[in-house]
């Protein structure tokens, strides 16, 4: 299948790609970063994830606007030349290249990366039988921290994470923050049912405000259903009637098992299925209708 990496304009196939040493993004991981995908060939929630990227940007400083290359129109070129029948995206934006040291000063301009490669496909029976997570001993950042808030690239500690879940057998780690509350997991956001009500930890509980998760919790207000964004601890997790992950990569993904324990009856409940019908609804809306979807953030 043929993967296209883009930058700063220049498009190819991935060996022929380079970067500079002494780019930030290398360096320190100096950079942020969205990851989209398609559905039908058309990229989902596209205006969510670039507004997200240039938040990113600016709460690190990183001089979004001086890039070298149009980020939208690279983001189309990269496609069109990639030609795949469902493309993963990642699109990236360095800080730049620099002199080493942390002094930004004379530093840039920005990088811009953008990975074209076929999407991976989430196994059916996962999405039937759900999967297993863990919840781990790598705590999520701290906000006062690397705010996760911030997709930056600088992901050891989530890494660190996924490795202790993958030691445990498990799929995805779960993270708690520092007050021991849950997070969100390496690389999705968490939500539980418990009587009848879908919830999620908010984000001051120092999580990403995932483009699925804001989707979702729209698709369950509009379909009737209760949420609530609120502290929430492991116990909550293990006793929950219903888990799922959200990621653009995971779709929902319903969560079998804790620790080991099986979530209720370990298969996806009620409420997990309605917002799988609802979401898949909404992708084949956008796909059949060829339309916009909705803004999410309503
Ligand atoms: N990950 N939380 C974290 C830490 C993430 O890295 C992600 C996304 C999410 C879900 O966000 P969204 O629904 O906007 O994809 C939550 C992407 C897919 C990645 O790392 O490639």
């Amino acid at each position: 299948m043929p993967a296209r990496i883009n930058v700063n304009g220049a498009l190819g196939p991935p060996e022929s790609a380079a970067i500079s040493p002494l780019d930030r993004g290398f360096l320190f991981g100096d950079s942020v970063y969205e990851t989209l995908r398609t559905y039908g060939g058309r990229l989902f929630l596209q205006r969510e994830h670039l507004d997200r990227l240039r938040r990113s940007a600016e709460q690190l400083g990183i001089p979004y606007d001086n890039a070298p290359v149009d980020v939208e129109r690279e983001i189309g070129r990269t496609i069109a030349e990639a030609a795949l029948p469902e493309a993963a995206l990642r699109v990236l934006v360095s800080r730049g290249p620099g002199p080493i040291g942390y002094d930004p000063e004379g530093c840039g301009p920005p990088s811009v990366v953008i990975y074209a490669r076929p999407c991976p496909e989430i196994p059916g029976a996962w999405v039937r039988e759900g999967v297993d997570v863990a919840i781990v001993r790598v705590t999520r950042n701290a906000r006062s921290a690397l705010d996760p808030a911030i997709k930056s690239s600088n992901l050891l500690n989530n890494f660190l994470a996924w490795r202790e879940a993958r030691r445990l057998g498990a799929y995805e780690p779960i993270l708690l923050n520092e007050r021991e509350h849950l997070a969100e997991g390496a690389s999705s956001n968490l939500f539980l049912v418990r009587s009848n009500r879908l919830l999620t930890p908010p984000l001051e509980e120092g999580l990403l405000e995932g483009i699925t998760r804001g989707l979702v919790l729209d698709l369950a207000r509009r379909g009737g259903i209760e949420t609530s964004e609120e502290a929430l601890r492991a116990d909550d997790l293990r006793g929950a009637d219903e888990a799922f992950l959200t990621s653009t990569l995971k779709g929902v993904l319903p969560v079998r098992r804790c620790d080991g324990w099986p979530i209720q009856h370990g298969r996806p409940g009620p409420i997990t299925l309605r917002i799988l019908d609802l979401f898949e609804e909404r992708i084949q809306a956008e796909t059949k209708a060829g339309s916009a979807p909705d803004s999410i953030r309503k």
